[in-house]
């Protein structure tokens, strides 16, 4: 009998659509509710990562063209924690990188690739010649080309209020930065805006590297001038060897093999040194800048193979370590301690 009035009762709502309707968004609506809500109160989710800033004015206005623009129709903002990303991309991304993001540019369609860790990897003219011509530096390329940026200029007087709502929202701004917002970025292109912007995203994460990587970063002798050769990786004593073609940051092709052996060896305890050469050819400035990009191409590697930092220490190398020929140079050495 009780079992009958339950089927009756079930008949009920299944034949009357309204009332189907009413109870699934009621019960997804609960589901979700407790999925998401904690969310809004845990640690990782709510607390700024170490050394995050809130966008200063000009990257504010740069981040409005970027949505006024739509690029995030082409382009996400967030790195998986997967093998295949995190080579690609870097670090993949945690909730703490973009609580001063509202709303954050996430998205899924990737029709040009992620651009969560593109902050420093390219310079401002790098940009400034691809917005303006995409094609002029990817053949091809099918992003559109943005040349009106550079003569449309940010609208300076809105910020201080925008600021302010940041402010409100948790953003620790200070009355001093809000109050000269405006100043900063009179005169400015939307252009310039948009790249100051670029230059900043997915750079939290590792503010606190790139000095420890130039000074792990020495130069070798130099040699007789060579043919740029490519990447390779060699295996020497227990020392993994990765080298890089000239004027290139690309890991070899043949290099993830190297990198989960070091990866496993980390997860077992013992940490890895890595050291970063370059060769003499060139400026050293931009010698430098291109053996700490390599450092951090391995470095990126490893962690988004699960090795945590602390496992991972930069260390200068003896001076003369290392000399030989220019394509010898070339490379980022990593040792088990
Ligand atoms: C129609 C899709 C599309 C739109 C819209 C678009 N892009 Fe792109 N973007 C691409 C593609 C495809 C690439 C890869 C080829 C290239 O580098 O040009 C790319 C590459 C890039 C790169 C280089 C990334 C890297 O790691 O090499 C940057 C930076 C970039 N886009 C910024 C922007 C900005 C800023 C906007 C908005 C003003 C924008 N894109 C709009 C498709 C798009």
């Amino acid at each position: 009998m009780a079992n009958n009035e339950k089927i009756i009762g079930h008949a009920r709502i299944e034949t009357n659509n309204f009332l189907m309707i009413v109870l699934i968004t009621l019960v997804v609506a609960v589901g979700g509710l407790v999925e998401i809500v904690p969310l809004f109160f845990q640690k990782s989710t709510t607390t700024p990562i170490e050394g995050l800033k809130p966008y200063s004015a000009l990257q504010l206005a740069g981040r409005d063209v970027y949505v006024s623009e739509g690029c995030y129709n082409c382009h996400s903002q967030m790195i998986r924690p997967f093998q295949a990303e995190t080579l690609r991309y870097g670090p993949y991304s945690v909730a703490g990188e973009f609580v001063y993001d509202r709303p954050f540019q996430w998205g899924s369609k990737r029709t040009g690739p992620d651009l969560h860790r593109v902050g420093g990897r390219y310079s401002d003219e790098w940009h400034r010649i691809h917005l303006t011509n995409p094609r002029d530096l990817v053949p091809e390329s099918n992003m559109p080309a943005y040349p009106f940026l550079a003569e449309k200029l940010v609208d300076a007087d809105s910020l201080p209020k925008r600021m302010e709502v940041l402010r409100t929202l948790g953003a620790p701004y200070s009355d001093e930065e809000i109050a000269k917002s405006t100043e900063e970025v009179k005169g400015k292109t939307q252009m310039e805006a948009v790249i100051a912007y670029l230059q900043v995203l997915g750079t939290a994460r590792s503010a606190t590297r790139p000095a420890a990587v130039a000074a792990a970063v020495t130069e070798t002798a130099p040699a007789a001038a060579e043919p740029a050769d490519a990447a390779s990786v060699v295996v020497e004593n227990g020392v993994v060897k990765f080298y890089f073609a000239s004027g290139k940051a690309d890991l070899a092709t043949g290099a993830s093999e190297a990198l989960a052996q070091m990866a496993t060896a980390a997860k077992e305890g013992k940490k890895l040194n890595l050291s970063g050469f370059h060769d003499a050819t060139g400026d050293l400035a931009s010698n430098q800048e291109l053996a700490k990009q390599r450092a951090f191409a391995v470095r990126d590697a490893l962690m988004g193979m699960g090795v945590s930092e602390a496992q991972l220490e930069l260390v200068k190398p003896a001076a003369t370590e290392g000399a030989g020929s220019n394509a010898e140079a070339r490379r980022v050495e990593v040792s088990l301690q």
